[in-house]
């Protein structure tokens, strides 16, 4: 163990004693999540760590403490029981050392002999130019309460890249596991002409890396860099996901400025080489990036996912605060294809319940007593003869505000639009989706700045950050000819992320 200074320390009180001054006044803004995870104050991105130890859930996150920006990069830290409620943590990785010193970068955990172990990227920036002039380095930490973490002092565990056609300088966000007698990592990486790819590593303690083999890699269609990987055994399937930067945008697809996604298959963990199908998004909303799965008590697979994009407009920076994950969600495998469920244990946050079945509309319908900032809200919709059919969400008419959800019967896609959600950035996205029996199934999860749609049972999902006035509450159904409403189901849904730090 290092530290002996007290380096890390001192880097991790400062950064503490600069949120705690900001929480209060964060708290009081209306866009703060009730049941989604954000920091107390300040800048959060990717996921990390997430892991199960000593019977708790850990997520750890990209986090700048001192702005509502990006900047040299600490890991913040929420824990829970049950995936539902959450308590802040303090942050567990500060920079304070040479190989770190401009950011402890995207990683993960597991545990091992009764500790918990984060391996993560050392940042480095060696000029101006932050594409061009960095040391990435990969380095391990180590804990026995899960809350403080110590640097290891053999620190960097992978001092460099593979030779090959590797870059060497953009290489980083190892995610562990371990499979029979060693443990493994995959870690984002491009080629030396830039084009995304993974690498697999192996260990047996840890410390000392083996590189096997580039896992996969992007033919030229799959953008310039693959960041965050994570790789799993699921139902007889291996996963690999990961976050490709720089793919061009084709038809619907691919209109975000990076991609989420994965591709399945089979890994061969003797030449390292993973056989697999084509890419498929994960999310077709605007704000998913780097997602990060573990394992859960009941050997569920969970994913959680920074629900934001690069480069995106974040109106909460003005409250000194940016950026949230997803809910949880749940992996299974359908037809060789992943959906994603919101984990049941969300629904212990449901109270207010209000129920309508079967339902005739046509035009607009508004009913009176479903409306609401923070809720679920199920719908099956029976289409009936309609073309164009759906429902506004977050309205307003005096303040012309809405969020659309439109089916087009015909193009067979759904689309999202935040033209005209309220504050923050537009646009509109589109998945393709299939009627069963004619039906149409939606959960949609809206909490004070967000919204998720789960459809047809975790086929497809969107998310998106949504910015309305806090008047913007009514919920509104539509057609062009009538449809029938068989099921609606409204839960409130309650606080579960708390505002203070502790
Ligand atoms: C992905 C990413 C990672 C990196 C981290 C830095 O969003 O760019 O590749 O480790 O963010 O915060």
């Amino acid at each position: 163990m290092i530290d002996k200074n007290g380096l890390h320390e001192k880097a991790i009180d400062l950064a503490m004693h600069s949120i705690g001054e900001k929480t209060k006044s964060v708290s009081e803004d209306y866009w703060r999540l009730n049941y989604h995870i954000s920091t107390p104050a300040f800048w959060m991105n990717d996921p990390n760590g997430f892991s199960l130890f000593k019977g708790e859930y850990h997520l750890f996150y990209q986090h700048h403490p001192y702005s509502s920006k990006w900047g040299p990069m600490f890991w913040g830290h929420v824990k829970s029981e049950d995936l539902v409620f959450w308590e802040h943590c303090p942050i567990a990785l500060a920079p304070s050392e040479k190989y770190d010193q401009d950011g402890c970068f995207s990683g993960s955990a597991i545990e091992k002999d009764g500790l918990l172990y984060l391996l993560y990227t050392g940042n480095v920036w060696t000029g101006p130019d932050y594409d061009k002039d960095l040391k990435q380095t990969q380095c391990l930490a180590v804990s026995k309460d899960g809350v403080y973490f110590n640097k290891i002092s053999e620190n960097p565990v992978i001092a460099s890249g593979p030779n090959g056609d590797v870059h060497p300088h953009h290489f980083r966000d190892p995610k562990l596991w371990k499979h029979k007698d060693y443990y493994y990592c995959v870690l984002g990486s491009r080629t030396l002409d830039h084009h995304g790819q993974v690498l697999l590593y192996r260990s047996v303690d840890l410390k000392t890396w083996e590189f096997i083999n580039v896992m996969a890699k992007s033919q030229g269609d799959l953008g310039y860099m693959w960041e965050c990987p994570d790789f799993f055994h699921l139902e007889n399937q291996d996963i690999l996901i990961m976050s490709p930067q720089g793919m061009e945008p084709v038809d619907y697809l691919y209109h975000n400025l990076h991609q989420a996604g994965y591709v399945n298959g089979k890994l061969n963990y003797e030449t390292g080489e993973l056989n697999h199908g084509d890419f498929e998004l994960l999310d077709y909303g605007f704000d998913f990036y780097a997602p990060q799965t573990m394992e859960d008590k009941k050997g569920r697979r969970i994913m959680v996912a920074w629900m934001a994009m690069w480069e995106s407009e974040m109106p909460e920076q003005q409250h000194n605060w940016a950026g949230a994950m997803t809910i949880p969600r749940q992996l299974i495998i359908h037809d060789k294809k992943i959906k994603s469920l919101p984990i049941p244990e969300i629904e212990k946050l449901r109270k207010d319940h209000v129920m309508y079945q079967n339902i005739m509309v046509q035009g607009e319908h508004k009913f009176a007593d479903l409306s609401g900032d923070s809720y679920e809200l199920e719908v099956i919709i029976d289409a009936q003869d309609a073309l164009f059919f759906g429902l506004k969400v977050r309205v307003c008419e005096e303040l012309n505000q809405e969020t659309l959800i439109v089916y087009d019967r015909l193009k067979n896609m759904l689309e999202l639009n935040r033209d005209r959600s309220g504050n923050g950035p537009k646009g509109s996205r589109k998945a393709p989706v299939k009627l069963y029996n004619n039906k149409l199934h939606l959960r949609i999860f809206i909490d004070k700045s967000s919204i998720e749609i789960f459809i047809n049972n975790g086929e497809k999902v969107m998310s998106a950050r949504i910015y309305p006035n806090q008047k913007s509450k009514d919920i509104y159904f539509f057609s062009d000819r009538e449809i029938q409403l068989k099921e609606i189901n409204k839960w409130n849904l309650e606080k579960s992320v708390p505002i203070s730090l502790f």
